[in-house]
């Protein structure tokens, strides 16, 4: 995300604008999606004034102003945010509290509308030809409430976008979500509106994160046991489940878990929301038909003090999710999914067998404040950063390793593989992987972009836990070093947690006495299912390889 203040288009990636109609998609209105970082509306469409305007500057003072510039993620090219033409994004109370889900064949069509038409930024118009406001339109979009709505055409891959838009309230008061009151103005139906939000609402939103990123499935009763225990009626239209677990009061902080990635407010973890633990042991939050875990294995040994319900009771997922991600060799992410790198048998990731994976683990501070270990889907990432070392070499406390903004990237490669870049593991695609092909890239991303700045001054490629920079002292030209124990603030693995897709309780981990899926000793001396599975560490070694870990190894747990 851009900075408020930048001296130059170089420091500018996703600003305000882009992130509104983006993002914004899910990241929804409200807040940061009406009004700039000083506190005021983007554009005010009551004075005809930019937020800008009303603080007594001008166009020319906001040029490179992460509120109101707009960088092209594909030229580079900078030009102002139109939120003139595209209004302001606010808070969609009916996108949640509609009672009535358009959905066809799987897409829910009330997210899809809204989504498109903020993706569509400046560039929507009407059925006449004219410039039609997306952010301030969007929720009257997704309400269903037009006449014409045509999708863009676009390159294949690329998230649906509107090209015309025509809103038409005659179409809600025609399936009576709108009414004509007394004032003689529209108004919505109170029969329309439901206190607690239905799935689908959630799930235009959350179905794309969680699919891509956990592998998630959900209106199935054989792959997730709540949705069948939260929906006796079977109906998935009706369905209120994900507010069961997830309820919300009016401040509308919908109360959550202790996420592992890209977090804020920590301080109101599982604050209100109702977890394995609340709802099945003894308490007053327990589920009155939630069923106590009574079987001999959950109270041997120390089991239940190290491990959460969920390690063993989400054994493993069977929609592919997103493993590995590449920004490294064009600046267009590549991604890999978990089918290749995983397979149905978690001790050999060559079996041809993908119609199953199996989750990684982390140590995490539960509800009760103990550390248990979780499941978790290792997003692998491969990027380039600009590498600054306070200028003391050698201490590593203040070191900085800032991500290179990806179209700058781009403007490099030409968004091409460099000249003699091989694809080592023969995938059809390239990888970054050889001391040449680093070498190569950090020399190029040395270079300048479209605005005559180099885009990085000492370019450093972090993969698999390590950093490769530029060693004129080797013989290769590069040298590495291990991320972990530095404290440098970088990633490379993000624990995505999996909380979800509880199945029936005789597929969970040590089902039918098989105490061998985690104990060596009780598997004739081999290696277990559970804690020796492979676990990815870095997609390509220098042969272009994959680099494997094991729960043993990376926990420091080695159950007998
Ligand atoms: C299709 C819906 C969708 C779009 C589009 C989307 N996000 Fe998200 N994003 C989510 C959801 C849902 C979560 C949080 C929950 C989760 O992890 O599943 C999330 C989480 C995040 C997080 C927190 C941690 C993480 O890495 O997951 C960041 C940062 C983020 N999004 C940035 C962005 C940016 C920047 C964009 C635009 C380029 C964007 N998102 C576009 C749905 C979306
Ligand atoms: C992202 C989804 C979402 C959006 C957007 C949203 N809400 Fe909610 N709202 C919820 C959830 C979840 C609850 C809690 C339901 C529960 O606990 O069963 C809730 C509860 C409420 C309640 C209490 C209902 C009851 O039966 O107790 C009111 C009133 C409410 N919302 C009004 C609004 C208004 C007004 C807006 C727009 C400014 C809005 N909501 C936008 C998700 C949303
Ligand atoms: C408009 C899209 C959208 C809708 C609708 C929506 N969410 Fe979200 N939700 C998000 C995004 C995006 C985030 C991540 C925000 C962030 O990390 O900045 C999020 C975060 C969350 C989190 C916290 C995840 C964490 O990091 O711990 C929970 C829980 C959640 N949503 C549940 C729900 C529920 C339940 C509903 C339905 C009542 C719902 N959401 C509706 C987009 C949406
Ligand atoms: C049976 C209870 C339950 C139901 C039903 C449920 N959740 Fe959750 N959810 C949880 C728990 C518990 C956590 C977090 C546990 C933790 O952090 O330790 C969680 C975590 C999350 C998160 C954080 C990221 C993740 O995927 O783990 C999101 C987002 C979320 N839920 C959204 C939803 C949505 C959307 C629905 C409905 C489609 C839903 N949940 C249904 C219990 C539930
Ligand atoms: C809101 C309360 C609630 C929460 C939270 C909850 N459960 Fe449940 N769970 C239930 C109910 C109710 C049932 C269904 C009982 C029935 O219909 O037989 C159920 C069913 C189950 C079953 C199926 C038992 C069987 O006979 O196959 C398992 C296993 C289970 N839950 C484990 C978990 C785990 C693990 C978590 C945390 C991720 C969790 N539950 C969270 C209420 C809850
Ligand atoms: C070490 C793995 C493991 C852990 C940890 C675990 N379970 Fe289980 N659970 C099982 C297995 C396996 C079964 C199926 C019964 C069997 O075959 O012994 C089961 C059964 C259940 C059942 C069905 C009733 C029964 O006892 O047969 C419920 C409910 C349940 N577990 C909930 C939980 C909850 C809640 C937690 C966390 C407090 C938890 N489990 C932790 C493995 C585990
Ligand atoms: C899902 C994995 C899993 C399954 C299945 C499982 N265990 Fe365990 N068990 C563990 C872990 C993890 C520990 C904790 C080891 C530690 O603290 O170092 C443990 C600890 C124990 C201990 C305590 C011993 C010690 O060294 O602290 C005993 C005894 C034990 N398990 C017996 C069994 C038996 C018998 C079964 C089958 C009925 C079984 N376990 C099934 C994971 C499992």
């Amino acid at each position: 995300m851009a900075g408020k203040d930048n001296t130059s288009a170089s420091e500018i990636d996703k600003t305000s604008f882009f992130w509104t109609g983006k993002c914004g998609a899910c990241h929804p209105g409200g807040g940061p999606g009406e009004f700039d970082r000083d506190g005021e509306l983007y554009y005010d469409i009551a004075t005809g004034e930019f937020g800008y305007e009303k603080l007594g500057l001008t166009a020319a003072d906001v040029i490179h102003d992460g509120d109101y510039a707009f960088v092209s993620p594909s030229s580079g090219g900078l030009s102002a945010a139109a939120w003139n033409k595209t209004g302001v994004s606010e808070p969609d109370c009916f996108m949640c509290h509609r009672s009535a889900m358009e959905v066809n064949g799987g897409t829910i069509n009330n997210a899809l509308w809204r989504q498109a038409t903020l993706r569509s930024l400046a560039a929507l118009v009407d059925d006449l030809g004219a410039s039609v406001p997306a952010f301030a339109a969007a929720p009257t979009a997704g309400a269903g409430w037009h006449s014409n709505f045509v999708l863009a055409s676009l390159p294949p891959g690329s998230p649906p976008q509107a090209s015309v838009l025509q809103i038409d309230y005659q179409t809600g008061i025609a399936n009576g979500e709108l009414k004509v009151n007394d004032a003689g103005k529209l108004a919505l139906k109170g029969s329309e509106i439901v206190g607690s939000p239905r799935d689908y609402a959630c799930w235009g939103c959350h179905s794309i994160a969680d699919t891509k990123k956990r592998g998630r499935e959900w209106f199935d009763p054989v792959k997730d046991v709540h949705y069948a225990a939260f929906n006796p009626g079977g109906d998935p239209l009706a369905s209120q489940a994900c507010a069961t677990c997830h309820p919300s009061g009016m401040d509308h902080n919908i109360v959550k878990g202790s996420e592992m990635v890209g977090t804020v407010r920590d301080d109101t973890d599982y604050l209100g929301i109702r977890t394995c633990r609340d709802c099945h042991l003894a308490g007053p939050e327990k589920h009155p038909r939630a069923p106590l875990p009574t079987s001999p294995l959950h109270g041997t040994g120390d089991h239940l003090d190290v491990m959460s319900c969920e390690f063993c009771h989400v054994p493993f997922k069977e929609l592919p999710a997103q493993l590995v991600i590449d920004n490294t060799v064009t600046g267009t992410s590549v991604g890999f999914n978990t089918d290749v790198f995983l397979s149905a048998d978690p001790l050999d990731p060559n079996d041809p067998f993908d119609d199953k994976w199996y989750p990684g683990f982390v140590w995490k501070v539960d509800e009760d404040g103990v550390t248990r270990l979780f499941p978790t889907k290792p997003l692998a990432s491969a990027w380039w950063g600009d590498w600054d070392d306070g200028g003391t070499p050698g201490v590593f406390g203040d070191d900085v390793i800032q991500p290179v903004i990806l179209w700058r990237v781009r403007q490099i490669t030409g968004n091409a593989p460099l000249a003699g870049t091989v694809d080592d593991n023969g995938d059809g695609i390239a990888e970054v992987n050889t001391e040449a092909e680093t070498l190569a890239y950090i020399l190029a991303l040395k270079g300048n972009d479209s605005h005559g700045n180099p885009v990085a001054a000492r370019p450093v490629l972090v993969r698999g836990e390590k950093v490769w920079y530029e060693d004129g002292g080797q013989p290769s030209g590069v040298n590495h070093f291990e991320l972990h124990g530095t404290g440098i603030k970088a990633e490379t693995t993000a624990p995505f947690g999996i909380n979800h897709n509880v199945r029936a309780a005789a597929t969970a981990l040590g089902a039918a006495g098989s105490c061998g899926a985690c104990h060596r000793g009780l598997n004739g001396g081999q290696p277990t299912p559970v804690f020796d599975r492979m676990v990815l560490l870095d997609p390509f070694d220098l042969n272009g390889n994959p680099v494997y870990t094991t729960p043993r190894t990376s926990l420091g747990i080695n159950p007998f």
